[in-house]
């Protein structure tokens, strides 16, 4: 069981902590080699992997059949997973996948939306619980900037601050002005970790398709280093040519 507590540690020392989000074990085995800080299982599997309309589709038992799948590939890197959208109505709920997850390997789960009540719980029951404010792909429809006026902006560093004090060990903030991104990070100890909010904040996450250009579709604050689609498209059609020349 690794310790959220190492995060506040990097944020003291100003080192900027790196999240990827992971569906598989071989993915897994590639970003713990590679030194990720935190290996998340987000519930973006449903569109990324499973071919779901919609990330809150995911059941919990599907996220539990990839969380194992990741963990089996992890020795060092922290595992954080997503509360799906399916078991987070009433707090019962989300304690038992909470602790249903935590048997399957996690080191924390991650919630979407201000529900300090959770993370107070998550806190006494001993299961890291990190926040996910701004854009919030399970209750928000439609991708979009949030805190954008100074009222809303007031608000989300507020319900930051409200979410440390209730026990979050840790807060992702999507798709938010750099400079309110900084605020929030400003004002917590606990690390603020963004995607599409900037670089002032004191890690960031992508999502693994967009790292690796699995997914056609480039985000804005897709951080691509490869054209993995491509690349696997030329493999394939190389492969069908060779069986097509070779076989008799
Ligand atoms: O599930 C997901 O991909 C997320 C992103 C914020 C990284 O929650």
């Amino acid at each position: 069981m690794k310790q959220a507590s190492q995060f506040r540690t990097l944020k003291q020392q100003g080192i900027g902590i790196s999240m990827l989000t992971c569906y598989d074990y071989p993915s897994a085995k590639i970003q713990d080699a590679c030194g990720i800080d935190v290996v998340f299982v987000g519930d973006s599997l449903a569109t990324n992997v499973l071919g779901y309309a919609h990330q809150n589709d995911l059941s919990l038992e599907e996220m539990r059949h990839h969380v194992r799948a990741v963990a089996r590939g992890i020795e060092r890197a922290y595992l954080l997973a997503d509360i799906p959208y399916a078991v987070s109505y009433d707090l019962p709920t989300i304690l038992d996948a909470a602790e249903q997850l935590q048997q399957d390997g996690v080191d924390g789960v991650k919630v979407e939306g201000f529900k300090p009540e959770v993370f107070q719980a998550l806190a006494r029951t001993g299961i890291d619980g990190w926040a996910h404010l701004g854009f919030t792909p399970q209750l928000i429809e439609k991708p979009a900037m949030q805190a954008k006026d100074s009222e809303s902006a007031d608000r989300l560093v507020t319900e930051s601050r409200s979410l440390e004090a209730a026990g979050a060990v840790g807060i992702i903030l999507e798709l938010v002005p750099e400079a309110v991104a900084q605020r929030v990070s400003e004002a917590l100890k606990i690390p603020v970790i963004g995607i599409g909010a900037g670089l002032l904040c004191d890690g960031q996450v992508q999502v693994w398709h967009d790292l690796i250009g699995l997914e056609t579709h480039v985000y804005k604050h897709a951080f691509r280093q490869c054209d993995a689609h491509a690349e696997q498209m030329a493999a394939v059609q190389a492969y069908r040519k060779f069986v097509l020349r070779s076989s008799h």
